[in-house]
């Protein structure tokens, strides 16, 4: 399966943010046992390298960069073992890059003229962001009427009570956030209390039967 099925068959990314590498083994456990082993790990702290390291070389988890701003993080979080870079707006050096690394670029596009720079880049899948203050899922069922086949992975104020009106729409591949990581509870190593978040996220946006 190639990392976007496998982003759009977990339904959801969780947006990390590591303080410490050496949390991030409790993190992964938390997450494996929650039912969702996928993890954004942001390059907003020095953590991010080591820490897609130490949940890659796990191999149960499928790890990618976040707020990865430059094509020097593409390197470096591709050589930690990151299969898929996100990125906050759309950057042509860093989905260039990604594209010559052959790994899967989400960068951010929340109007029409830039997901059609996004197309232009030959990107067909996004990230809507900040999906919340941009419009939400009204705006994204507005866009993909002109955009036929472009896919959003909503992210930025979505949680628990809206994250249904997201992934109702068909070009809704998966949405992104942080609720169920909290900063403060992986720098606890909070293994419970992560596991039972993540796997209330889990049962909110499974699909109906
Ligand atoms: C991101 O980088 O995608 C956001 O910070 C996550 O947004 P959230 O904290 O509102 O979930």
């Amino acid at each position: 399966m190639d990392t976007l099925s496998a982003l759009a068959e977990a339904r959801l990314v969780p947006v990390v943010v590591l303080d410490d590498a050496a949390d991030a083994g409790a993190l992964g456990d938390a997450l494996v046992a929650g039912g969702l082993p996928v993890a954004e790990v942001t390059f907003r702290t020095a953590a991010a390298p080591d820490a897609i390291r130490l949940l890659a070389d796990r191999g149960d988890i499928l790890v990618g960069a976040g707020t990865v701003l430059t094509a020097a993080q593409v390197d470096q979080a591709v050589a930690a073992g990151a299969s898929y870079v996100v990125s906050p707006g759309t950057s042509r050096a860093v989905v260039e890059r990604c594209h010559e690394h052959g790994i899967l670029a989400l960068p951010g596009a929340v109007t029409a003229t830039e997901i059609q720079a996004a197309l232009e880049l030959g990107l067909t899948t996004v990230k809507f962001f900040p999906a919340g203050t941009s419009g939400g899922a009204p705006a994204i069922a507005a866009l993909a009427a002109p955009f036929v086949g472009v896919q959003f992975v909503p992210t930025g104020g979505v949680g628990p009570t809206n994250l249904h009106e997201y992934l109702a729409l068909p070009s809704v591949a998966a949405v992104g956030g942080s609720w169920m990581v909290p900063r403060d509870r992986i720098r606890a190593r909070d293994v419970a209390g992560i596991t039972e978040l993540t796997a209330a996220a889990v049962a909110l946006a499974a699909r109906p039967a």
